[in-house]
């Protein structure tokens, strides 16, 4: 349990901290850890370890380190114990932590490894987040190991995600900021893991799902293709003139039931943002002009946004300049990634005046008009 872990990649910000969840099943020849834990903790999985005699297999269902940074320390006090991963993870491993080849051992999808009375089944569940992750199913108990796959950021000492509401936004938030990119391969993977039988899945981030269905379920909705009737408006401003827009322009599409999510990039919490992206259909990014582009907390933000490939529909720019720049064009070019219409700018000179926020009440009621042509 890491409590005061408040950033991790050092760059995706932990509100509730996290957990590394490494789990040993004892079979009745054979002993098995399934995953391990970030290396800053290692001392916390030794000790944890410290009366366990024996292990013969370290399943490492994803080589990031949070979950393989502890295999050295691991293989170094069980001398016999190899380590099992996916053939795409093996060099993935050698490279990451220096783990000598002859100490492991691939799997093939669908393969299975007994451990006496215990038996893991080995589904390659590619691209969540990784190439080379895959989950292990614990045949006799029905429960499925997935790793960061249906993962939460969030510390608690309450084992099972009984706490609905909370462990809903952990794990949406877990989802934006890690999975949100993987959309059609999550599709792929919980197709997969549909034709198993499940009775708790078990991720190596937050609780455990006692209730597969409450985070499948969750899961389908986040990555289907129908966005929600919202826009989201990341913005910031230096002298007002965005601002006095951005709240002109909220106004107005609330007048036409349009449901907004505003973000001053000036201090914003950047998973909030992406927690928004995971369903808005629309997309309004408010920034003034400075050094003859888009304010360099914009770019930020589009260069998250890009990355983060959410299923927006629609996206436009509004904002302010001086006298001069490519703010326009600088934002449009960094959201290649997105399949988004682009809707007609709102960019004034100076403070906005009676034409610029005509403008913008055209810009809502032409986003209004097409979330209502997605019937949403
Ligand atoms: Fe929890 Fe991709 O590591």
């Amino acid at each position: 349990m890491d409590w005061d872990r408040r950033l991790f990649d050092s760059l995706i910000p932990l509100p509730d901290g996290t957990s590394y969840n490494a789990y040993l099943i004892n079979g009745s020849e054979k002993v098995a850890l399934l995953d391990t834990i970030d290396p800053s903790m290692t001392y916390v999985l030794m000790g944890q370890l410290k009366d366990v005699p024996k292990i013969d297999y370290i399943v490492v269902h994803h080589v990031e380190q949070d979950h393989s940074g502890s295999v050295p320390f691991v293989l170094e006090k069980y001398k016999d114990a190899k380590v099992i991963i996916s053939s795409r993870g093996k060099d993935m491993l050698i490279d990451h932590l220096l783990v000598p080849e002859e100490r492991i051992i691939t799997v093939n999808d669908g393969e299975t490894l007994s451990l006496g009375d215990k038996t893991l089944k080995f589904i390659y569940t590619p691209w969540v987040h990784w190439p080379e992750t895959m989950a292990t199913y614990l045949v006799e108990d029905m429960i499925l190991f997935t790793c960061d796959f249906f993962g939460s950021h969030l510390a608690t000492n309450n084992l099972y995600a009984n706490d609905k509401d909370r462990v809903y936004e952990s794990a949406k938030r877990y989802y934006a900021e890690i999975m949100m990119p993987f959309r059609a391969t999550i599709k792929n993977n919980i197709e997969k893991i549909n034709a198993y039988e499940i009775s708790i899945i078990a991720p190596s981030h937050g609780p455990i799902y006692n209730e597969p269905s409450f985070i499948i379920d969750a899961y389908k909705d986040w990555i289907s293709d129908t966005p929600k009737n919202i826009v989201v408006i990341p913005y910031i401003s230096m002298h007002n003139s965005t601002k006095q827009m951005v709240e002109y322009f909220i106004d107005s599409l609330t007048n036409r039931n349009v449901y907004v999510e505003r973000f001053d990039l000036s201090a914003v919490d950047l998973g909030k943002l992406a927690m928004s992206l995971v369903d808005a259909a629309t997309i309004v990014i408010g920034t003034p002009t400075v050094l003859a582009g888009p304010h360099p907390n914009v770019v930020y933000a589009a260069h998250l946004c890009n990355a983060l490939r959410p299923k927006l529909k629609f996206a436009s720019i509004i904002g302010s300049y001086g006298w001069g720049g490519k703010t326009v064009e600088y934002i449009e070019g960094m959201l290649s990634n997105l399949k988004v219409e682009v809707l007609k700018p709102v960019i004034c000179k100076g403070l906005p005046r009676e034409e610029n926020l005509k403008a913008l009440d055209d810009l809502a009621e032409l986003i209004s008009e097409k979330h209502r042509g997605l019937s949403i």
